[in-house]
């Protein structure tokens, strides 16, 4: 067996009221005792922040929670370092949920190998991982998304909207995004190809989009919540679809989606629809085959914002919440 190491690890101090902040969080190098047997050591080389852990450290999570003094969790790409099952030997690359820290021991259950044919194993945490899943289930599975539909995508450069906004595209729809800030309108157009971009912050939202689209919002992938979620709905054409993904504007606390009146589903003819991610779990295998060849061709952008070192994942992980992110949040953490 194996001897005891230093972990370098990252634990929630305190849950956060309102807009995280890097004190809810330290920076501790723990002790990670001998390996037990059956178990397998991995070592994190990137670290997935997704906008869930906020209600997972507020312990209002549908699936996971933690105590303070625990470890954050999370998804990470991990290179296996010691291991006695011959199926999942010593270096090879897997995804798994260690959390914020260096080091961690998983069940092989718990792992999932890497495609080979990946070049770049942070895209399994972006666009070839759950956020890019999520965005498939949405807009391919869930809206059918076809040419002529005029689609709209709020937090249009992050995880789940990059993604989002490619597919549509690849299926002939116009794309409208709705960002904030110089940086992330230029990502949008320029980067990911949206055909219009809205700023939530400096336009107003009901009149930019009667503009970009007069005949009306053919799908709203919503990722956000209100005002957002009502504005578009108001603006959705006869017969639209609304799959209903995220309510981000929600978490920190401080806000309540209540979403628009039912009687303008009913005006609208709309088909509104929710989403999980892990309900498509099944089709993951599936995903990747049919998007890691676009991927690895440079005909699908991975709009990635890398952090370097574990000690930066409180405070990237804060700007996540505070909306300030522009692209994919991933920590790289070794290589
Ligand atoms: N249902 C599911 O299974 C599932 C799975 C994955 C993700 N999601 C949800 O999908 C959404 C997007 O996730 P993501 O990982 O792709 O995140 P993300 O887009 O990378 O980051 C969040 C973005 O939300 C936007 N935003 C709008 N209002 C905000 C506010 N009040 N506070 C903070 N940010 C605000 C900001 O973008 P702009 O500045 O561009 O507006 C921010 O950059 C989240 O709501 C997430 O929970 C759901």
């Amino acid at each position: 067996m194996t001897e005891n190491r230093d972990n370098e690890s990252v634990i929630l101090t305190q849950r956060p009221d309102g807009v995280p902040s890097p004190d809810n969080f330290a920076f501790e190098v723990r002790s990670l005792g001998p390996r037990a047997a059956g178990m397998i050591r991995c070592q994190t080389l990137f670290l997935s922040l997704d906008p869930y852990i906020r209600s997972v450290i507020a312990g209002n999570h549908l699936g996971h929670g933690i105590d303070t003094g625990d470890v954050v969790p999370g998804e990470v790409v991990a290179r296996i370092i010691e291991s006695d099952d011959q199926k999942w030997p010593v270096g090879m690359l897997v995804r798994c949920h260690s959390g914020w820290q260096q080091f961690c021991d998983q069940p092989a259950e718990g792992l999932s190998q890497i495609p080979q044919a990946l070049s770049r194993p942070s895209l399994t945490l972006s666009i070839l991982g759950m956020p890019g899943l999520t965005a498939w289930a949405g807009m391919v599975s869930i809206a059918n998304v076809h040419e002529g539909d005029v689609v709209v995508i709020p937090a249009a450069v992050g995880g789940v909207g990059a993604m989002a906004a490619q597919l549509a595209r690849r299926a002939g729809a116009t794309t409208i995004a709705i960002t904030s800030g110089a940086d992330k309108r230029r990502i949008a157009l320029e980067t990911l190809g949206y055909d219009h971009c809205i700023d939530r912050v400096d336009q107003d939202l009901a009149e930019a989009l009667a503009a970009v689209a007069p005949q009306g919002v053919s799908v709203y992938f919503d990722l956000v919540g209100d005002p957002t979620l009502t504005t578009v709905a108001q603006q959705l054409a006869i017969g639209g679809r609304v799959v209903l993904c995220g309510l981000i504007k929600d978490y920190n606390g401080n806000h309540k989606t209540m979403g628009p009146h039912p009687g303008l589903w009913i005006t609208k003819r709309a088909t509104v629809s929710g989403l999980v991610v892990y309900d498509y779990e099944p089709q993951r295998a599936a995903f990747e085959q049919e998007f890691i060849p676009l991927a690895e061709a440079g005909d699908l952008v991975a709009n990635e914002e890398i952090h370097e070192g574990l000690a930066s994942a409180p405070e990237a992980f804060c700007r996540l919440m505070r909306g300030d992110n522009t692209g994919k949040v991933v920590v790289h953490v070794d290589s």
